[in-house]
């Protein structure tokens, strides 16, 4: 199962987030990769709209993970500034991957790859020309 969606601007991708997580289940997991400025905090932001969340959604950068609150939790990691898997087991992220509530999405996922639950869906974000967005979406 593949799927590849270009989009034109952010409210494309924030949309595509959105009908993602419609289609989602407790206890699942989405690894974003892609580099900076491709689209996977405004990804999350479309998730957390087909989620409910009021707060808004902003970089996880410098917290390493948040949660909102919405029809069910969503719990944002970012894992650009871990250099190494086992920081996250001593932060106690790693009961978020998988979560036993709610959903968990992880931007720069391909930076702890080997701590993605199999079976995870997985979103490469790729710069196109201008405003586009290359976005392709897999289980694996
Ligand atoms: N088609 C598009 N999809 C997503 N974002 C777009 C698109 N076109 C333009 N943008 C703009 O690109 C930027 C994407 O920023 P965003 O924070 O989502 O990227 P990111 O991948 O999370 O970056 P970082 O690696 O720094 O976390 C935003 O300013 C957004 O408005
Ligand atoms: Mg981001």
């Amino acid at each position: 199962m593949e799927r590849v969606v270009i989009t034109a601007g952010p409210e494309e991708t924030q949309r595509l987030g959105e009908e993602l997580v419609g289609e989602l289940e407790e206890g699942e997991v989405v690894a974003l990769v892609g580099q900076l400025g491709s689209g996977k905090t405004t990804f999350v932001q479309g998730m957390a709209q087909g989620l409910f969340v009021k707060e808004r959604v902003t970089s996880a950068s410098f917290l390493l993970a948040r949660t909102y609150r919405g029809r069910m939790p969503l719990h944002h990691l970012d894992a650009y500034r871990i250099s190494a898997p086992e920081e996250l087991a001593e932060v106690g992220l790693l009961e978020l991957l998988p979560p036993e509530e709610g959903v968990t999405v992880v931007e720069w996922a391909d930076r702890i790859g080997d701590l993605i639950p199999p079976g995870s869906i997985w979103v490469h974000f790729e710069h196109l020309d201008g405003d586009r967005r290359r976005i392709t979406l897999r289980r694996r």
